[in-house]
């Protein structure tokens, strides 16, 4: 029942019924990464820039009420001039993470001796995927790809809703005379409504959801889930709520200086949040497993039909020695192949 290789002599496996271990010799990973993991990485970094960048998707033309109060607040001057500048949101939303992943997957590789149970992929005798290597890509690669798709989320919300910012008559600066506004209950409909500047007039459209709550909203919600499901070390107990609760407050402060700057309404800002929390709750715990290894469903095996021989014992004690020229073997159900892809 139990077929070992010669090569599996060397690292422990525990035996039951059915079970082969193999070297884990991957040979489509690398086509697959590239082919298919690349292609839609780019893809979705182009659709981001087209949302950014261009005006390839038109925003919605929204009407607005003559003298509407809740759009009539004061134009708080260019994004640069904010108290939460684009340029320091997205430095954080990319930093923070980033630097927090890398000391988590280092610190926990180094540290736990049983901890990093992933596999070093062999792919056709040339390449060898180091375990730290490959979860720090997995990790960063899907956060990534969940930042642009956030971006490309809170841009296809602006574009499609047209809602307008509270500043935006502010910057439209319709003529009433023209328009014939009598009351507050008049509702313009002209698409030339606008004597603005036309790039404040469009951008002051944009507003439903807020793309800075999002992102910065995703980003904690990730990292926060990564320092709690990760970091299981004894004695970090307050640590890992303090600093959970400042990324959170990071996030939250920028919603608050979105709305206070009348840059969005706080409806805005909820629904960013709720983008982004929802994006990387999904992405966590449904496309990488709560940061687990991508360890097999092993059945809980019945008591072995003959008895192990003793001098196996005492190797399943053996701390692992992680070297990425090792050829490890795996224990792989059949059925399962493709839980070990990225
Ligand atoms: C507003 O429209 C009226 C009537 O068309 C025109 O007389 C006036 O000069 C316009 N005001 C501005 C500021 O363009």
């Amino acid at each position: 029942m139990i077929d070992r290789q010669p090569s599996a002599q060397r690292r422990p496996v525990r035996s039951f019924p059915a079970a082969r271990s193999q070297l884990k010799t991957s040979t489509y990973i690398v086509p697959c990464f590239l082919f298919v993991e690349l292609v839609i990485m780019a893809g979705t970094v182009l659709l981001a820039y087209y949302f950014e960048y261009t005006d390839t998707f038109p925003v919605h033309i929204q009407g607005f009420f003559c003298f509407d109060k809740a759009y009539s607040k004061p134009y708080p001057g260019p994004e640069d001039y904010s108290k939460a500048p684009p340029v320091l949101v997205y430095s954080l939303v990319t930093a923070i993470p980033t630097v927090t992943i890398l000391i988590g997957e280092v610190t926990s590789f180094f540290v736990k001796t049983e901890g990093a149970q992933e596999k070093t992929i062999v792919t056709a005798d040339c390449c060898y995927f180091n375990p730290l290597l490959r979860r720090i890509v997995r990790f960063l690669g899907v956060y990534s790809f969940g930042l642009f798709t956030t971006t490309i989320f809170a841009n296809a919300g602006q574009v499609v809703t047209g809602n307008q910012t509270p500043h935006f008559l502010s910057a439209c600066k319709p003529n009433y005379t023209a328009l014939g506004c009598q009351s507050p209950l008049q509702y313009v409909t002209e698409q030339r409504a606008c004597m603005g500047n036309p790039f404040l007039v469009m951008s002051a459209r944009k507003s439903f959801p807020s793309k800075d709550a999002a992102l910065s909203f995703y980003s904690a919600i990730y990292t926060v889930m990564y320092v709690t499901l990760i970091f299981r070390t004894k004695g970090t107990r307050l640590m890992k709520p303090t600093l959970c609760l400042v990324l959170l407050s990071l996030a939250v402060l920028v919603g608050v200086v979105r709305v206070t700057e009348h840059r969005n309404h706080w409806n805005d800002v909820v629904a960013g949040f709720v983008t982004g929390g929802a994006i990387a709750a999904f992405l966590v715990s449904c496309v990488i497993n709560n940061f687990k290894p991508s360890k097999i469903e092993i059945p809980i095996p019945p008591p072995p039909l003959r008895p192990e021989p003793p001098i196996g014992l005492p190797l399943l004690t053996l701390p692992r020695v992680e070297s990425p020229l090792e050829k490890l073997s795996i224990i792989q159900a059949p059925g399962l192949p493709y839980s070990e892809i990225t």
